[in-house]
């Protein structure tokens, strides 16, 4: 399973991408804001600051939400750097925006899925990754891993090449149970990604071993 880095820091893609596992980056409007970014400029700036980084893909989002407009940004993003994945949300124009990119070779990720029937026109459309957010799903008692699974069996029975990228992961048993059912990538905040380090025998043995090493 991929390990993509949902950010727009670039300390933290850095420490990401230093850890030596880092497979991606995924941005969307909310995450660049959190960083202050504002104004086109910066903006386009800021993906290519990041694609410089990674090695891997990194999803821009489109704001508009009419098919032409999502058209002519998209297509704006793609040219800033072949890393490029242009994010896309699955709406009406937005499926066809995702067919027009398919058709012409840009990479796309679609994003704010969180039905397997939605997944499904994704996959038809030609989306390279769809993005179901795992734990929105959660925050309002539905089961976010339930449909990662729904997913992964529609697209294995007429072998969809669509990527699963399971989103809005928020911990490490997220993580665990995304890699479990068969997710292609998870994509999570530093802090989830770090915290699968975490094991107090790991700790208690180190520090045993350290200690027996003197002797
Ligand atoms: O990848 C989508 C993600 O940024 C949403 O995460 O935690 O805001 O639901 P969250």
């Amino acid at each position: 399973m991929k390990f993509f880095i949902d950010t727009a820091n670039l300390a933290q893609i850095k420490e990401a991408q230093d850890l030596g596992v880092l497979d991606g980056v995924t941005t969307n409007p909310s995450l660049m804001a959190k960083e202050g970014i504002k104004g086109q400029d910066n903006i386009l700036k800021h993906y290519v600051d990041i694609c410089n980084i990674v090695t891997g893909d990194v999803s821009a989002e489109v704001i508009a939400t009419d098919f032409e407009g999502m058209i002519k940004e998209g297509e704006a993003l793609a040219e800033l750097h072949e890393q490029i994945v242009v994010k896309i949300p699955m709406i009406k124009d937005g499926v066809k925006a995702i067919k027009y990119f398919s058709e012409k070779g840009i990479k796309t990720n679609c994003t704010l899925v969180f039905s397997a029937g939605q997944a499904l026109l994704a996959a038809k459309a030609g989306a390279t990754y769809v993005s179901p957010f795992v734990g929105r799903l959660d925050d309002v008692s539905t089961d976010g891993m339930q449909l990662i699974e729904d997913i992964r069996i529609i697209y294995d029975n007429y072998g969809f090449e669509t990527e699963i990228l399971a989103a809005s992961v928020r911990h490490p048993m997220h993580i665990i149970q995304c890699a479990k059912l068969g997710a292609d990538v998870a994509t999570c905040p530093l802090s989830a990604i770090t915290a699968l380090l975490n094991h107090p025998l790991t700790d208690k043995g180190l520090a045993q071993f350290l200690a027996d090493a003197k002797k």
